[in-house]
């Protein structure tokens, strides 16, 4: 045994004596000192790694036996099913990993914004994380065609259509996209290299910046407060642990019950009712024949649902874009000094309550058939949506703050009543009957868009009783984390 020992560890000492074995070990995980007061929102880190592992591994396997190609794509998918031995099995891993890994990395984000790990210093990790998030955005749409049945087809119509859109460059971007004038055997195998090597090898990349940013900064904690801040005389943060052991075990706690959770779909509910993968990918793409209901898978669906609720194409596209890309610029919108939700003011609290409600309103909202009552439901909560985005800029900045910001809490102020107004009018218009219009005063009355103006109403009144030109009083974190 001891030789064993000997053997090893001199071997170690020969690697290291050549690449900076120990070094490495030591800066991340042995000498890496993490607040001691992580809690269940820290686990999705470690989670969205072993995912990225699994999604890996699985698709190479799947590679071994897919075929791009129109002809071949979708009855190869088949024969992973059928015939190859435990293919199914990895398809399921695969497809489930799929969702699996917007979940873990929605509930990652979501951490962010309860305890403000965005804020200064990490502005740049969160920005490298919001990279990752549009990559992972690009390689589940890419892999979405891949399997070439009825949905992967008429999804990907849509999705690119949407850049048809644009002013002057649209038809040529939706060309580049396509490689064809229709979604075509090229757009297949121009995906497929996109989703086999060039995204994942992006997101890799990705990921690792992400991990030495952290490293660099060092991690939030729920409490917001710097551990760096209080170091030892050997330069110890004196609330910090060693990441290996005591995390690495926490995280192995996680992994383990999140392998069970993801296991149950995968054996019995792969499909999970049609979320996960949905009925209609089940024939094979014909592009004659338009699928009766087309909606992105659900990870998607806020950004559906706001584009949805837009009645022109273009300002649908232009606002569905600005719902992604306003994540970039929380760090910089965000002005309060405090981090942590819990010493913030209440004002940030019903926010951020308000927004959350909002964004799982549009996924629900995303894949419902189109109806007026949805559609105006939909507009309510996108507005709700920017507005966390605009309110957050005034609600955390001082009252007695000069110029630019000060203009900018009376404009929007302005905003939200010019909204409320627009709106009451258009509706008060639409009332009275002409003589065409048959429809009695009452049904008028008890519309959506009746119930759309009360809820306007409401939020500027809300808006106004929240005195957001006011300084958010948050409450002084404590100096030290307390669990020494
Ligand atoms: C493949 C996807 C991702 C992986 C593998 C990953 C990995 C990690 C890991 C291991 C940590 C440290 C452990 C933890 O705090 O949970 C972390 C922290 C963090 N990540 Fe990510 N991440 C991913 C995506 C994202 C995205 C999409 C965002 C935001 C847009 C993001 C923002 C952050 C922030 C702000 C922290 C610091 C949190 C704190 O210290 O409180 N990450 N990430």
């Amino acid at each position: 045994m001891n030789s064993v020992v000997r053997t090893l560890t001199g071997f170690r000492d020969w690697v290291d004596a050549r690449f900076p074995l120990m070094q490495l070990w030591n800066d991340h995980l042995a000498r890496y000192y993490a607040p001691k007061n992580f809690n269940f929102w820290y686990y999705f880190g470690s989670l969205a790694m072993l995912v990225l592992v699994i999604q890996i591994v699985t698709g190479i396997w799947l590679t071994m036996n897919y075929k791009p190609g129109a002809d071949l794509a979708f009855a190869s998918v088949e024969y992973i099913m059928r015939d190859v031995e435990w293919g199914w099995w990895i398809r399921y891993m695969h497809s489930t990993g799929g969702s699996a890994f917007f979940v873990v990395v929605y509930l990652h984000m979501y951490r962010a914004l309860l305890y403000g790990s965005y804020k200064q210093p990490r502005e740049l990790l969160w920005v490298i994380g919001m990279f990752i998030y549009l990559t992972l955005m690009g390689e589940a749409f890419f892999g979405y065609l891949l399997p070439w049945g009825q949905m992967s087809y008429w999804g990907a119509q849509v999705i690119i259509s949407l850049f048809g859109a644009l002013p002057w460059i649209g038809d040529d971007l939706a060309l580049l996209i396509r490689g064809d004038f229709v979604v075509s055997d090229v757009t297949l195998n121009r995906f497929f290299s996109f989703h086999v090597i060039a995204l994942p090898l992006l997101l890799c990349g990705l990921v690792g910046a992400h991990l030495l940013a952290l490293h660099e900064v060092g991690s939030n904690n729920p409490d917001g407060v710097e551990i760096k801040k209080h170091k030892d005389a050997n330069g110890v943060p004196l609330d910090g642990i060693a990441f290996h052991p005591y995390y690495t075990v926490k995280d192995l706690v996680g992994a383990v019950v999140f392998l069970i959770i993801f296991c149950a779909v995968v054996f019995f509910s792969p499909e999970m009712g049609g979320y996960f993968l949905e009925h209609a990918n089940f024939v094979p793409a014909d592009p004659l024949k338009t699928p009766e209901h087309i909606a992105p898978v659900w990870y998607f669906t806020p950004y559906y649902a706001i584009l949805r609720a837009i009645p022109n194409q273009l300002g649908g596209v232009i606002a569905m874009g600005s719902a992604t890309f306003m994540f970039f610029l929380l760090p910089w919108l965000d002005r309060s000094p405090v981090k942590s939700i819990r010493y913030r003011g209440w004002r940030y609290r019903v926010a951020l309550a308000l927004f959350t409600l909002s964004f799982l309103i549009l996924g629900v909202m995303g894949v419902q058939p189109v109806t007026p009552e949805f559609t105006w439901l939909s507009r309510f909560c996108a507005i709700v949506y920017f507005l966390y985005f605009f309110f957050l800029l005034s609600i955390t900045t001082p009252d007695d703050s000069r110029g630019f910001v000060r203009y900018y809490k009376l404009c929007l102020r302005g905003l939200v009543w010019a909204l409320t107004v627009g709106f009451t009018y258009s509706w008060i218009k639409g009332l009275p009957a002409n003589e065409l219009d048959k429809t009695p005063l009452m049904d008028k009355l008890d519309s959506p868009s009746t119930y759309f103006v009360i809820a306007l109403l409401l939020l500027a009144a809300l808006i106004e009783t929240f005195k957001f030109y006011r300084q958010d009083v948050d409450a002084i974190p404590p100096e030290r984390v307390r669990w020494s």
